[in-house]
């Protein structure tokens, strides 16, 4: 780890000017000084310098008021509601009020008023059942492990995605903020994966190395991976048609697949454990992680329809039948995965409700952006589900927590 101890090195930059580095690995330290040698000057110089006179003019025009980082343009008239757009916006991306989309900003209150973090969570009755020779069966530890396999990479694709491709491309500050609250989020539930596994006493290389070794996870990884590949592509911009339908299928993927429909068969599995008194702090990690990701959905929805309301040209009837494909080849696979991770009946559950508890997820994602559903009458097998996402916050239900977040670490200047 690096402390305040490491050595400062400075540097001339491709300005020319003299800079410190403040922070560097003794491996990163040995580099800047190979390249010094070779008086060549380190890849690291281009980062850490500042834009100077003349940059702005190599910035292409069509990416101008998308970062907000180009020019501030000095006695510029001032930012009206109706400047504000969600995507392709040339206003100042900056200035965070006034706002328009009300419920973006209040989703990130939301967000915010649901804080917590995976250390407060007791994992000592885990790790004792998880010890003990007869506490749980075979298929038990089946689900426990393949869901952390699963989960535990899936987040940080559903990271990289919303940091390296989605962001960029949402040009409307209060959006932005509730993003950088649920790029914050989806890193305290690695986080969370990670306490698991290391509580447990896991094998982390083959838990985190599933997404690469075990085909049915991996599917789901690669099924995902085409969307937000595209969208990373640093020459790749909004603006035209075919490339506002791009961004609008990443997120329909990301949202409303990933989020909505792969992560559910994991969430009914554990949270099942949860309700039989198994695994309980694995389960509470996971209730954490199921009701911010049910805002995540729900805020990716909302954004999804206002795109389609403000570009209405993008949402064509061979656009619509291409997502509806999309969706319906996302269940066949997360169909497969409830078959892979229970063979056998587990806690009651058998692969067969999965399918209708999957049809009837599908359907309401479908109706909720404007796509027909796909097994009309498909029932809820599971309507508990419901009452853990709508959850209020005044107790969890395994009653072992005030979920109310408490400021626990609040400055006192005493
Ligand atoms: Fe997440
Ligand atoms: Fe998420």
């Amino acid at each position: 780890m690096l402390n305040w101890e490491d050595p400062v090195k400075q540097f001339k930059s491709s300005d020319g000017r003299q800079r410190d580095i403040a922070i560097l690995t003794p491996e990163a330290l040995a580099a800047v000084e190979r390249a010094e040698e070779k008086e060549a000057t380190p890849h690291l110089v281009e980062v850490a310098a500042p834009p100077h006179p003349g940059v702005e003019a190599a910035i292409p025009e069509k990416s101008i008021g998308v970062t907000g980082l180009e020019q501030v343009e000095f006695g510029a008239q001032r930012l009206a509601v109706d400047d504000k757009q969600m995507i392709n916006c040339r206003a100042d991306v900056n200035q965070l009020v006034p706002f328009k989309y009300k419920w973006a900003w209040q989703k990130y209150l939301d967000g915010c008023a649901n804080h917590w973090m995976p250390q407060e969570i007791n994992m000592n009755a885990d790790i004792q059942l998880w010890k003990s020779v007869d506490g749980l069966t075979e298929d038990e530890r089946t689900v426990v492990k393949r869901n952390l396999g699963f989960f535990s990479t899936a987040d940080s694709l559903v990271a990289n995605n919303l940091v390296l491709a989605v962001y960029r491309h949402i040009t409307n500050p209060e959006c932005r903020q509730y993003l950088l609250r649920q790029a914050f989020e989806e890193a305290l539930h690695t986080h969370a994966y990670q306490y698991c596994v290391e509580s447990l006493g896991l094998d982390e290389a083959e838990v985190f190395n599933m997404y690469r070794e075990l085909p049915v996870i991996h599917k789901k990884a690669q099924w995902a991976m085409r969307f937000t590949d595209s969208l990373g592509d640093p020459d790749f911009h909004t603006g035209t048609e075919a490339a506002n339908q791009r961004l609008l299928r990443d997120l329909i993927a990301f949202y409303v697949v990933f989020e909505g429909i792969f992560f559910y068969v994991g969430f009914v599995q554990i949270l099942s454990m949860g309700r039989r008194n198994k695994m309980t702090g694995v389960a509470e990690q996971f209730q954490y992680i199921l009701r911010d990701e049910s805002m995540h959905m729900n805020f990716g929805i909302d954004v999804i329809n206002q795109i389609k309301l403000e570009n209405p040209e993008i949402w064509t009837s061979s656009f619509q039948s291409e997502m509806s494909q999309l969706i319906k080849e996302a269940v066949d696979l997360e169909i497969e995965y409830a078959h892979d991770t229970m063979p056998r009946g587990v806690l009651g559950l058998n692969a067969t409700m999965f399918e209708e508890y999957l049809h009837f997820i599908a359907n309401r994602r479908c109706s909720q952006i404007g796509l027909p559903e796909q097994v009309p009458g498909a029932t809820n097998p599971f309507p508990w589900m419901s009452e853990i996402i709508d959850l209020k916050k005044e107790k969890n239900f395994f009653e072992t927590r005030v979920t109310e977040y408490q400021t626990g670490g609040a400055l006192s200047w005493d």
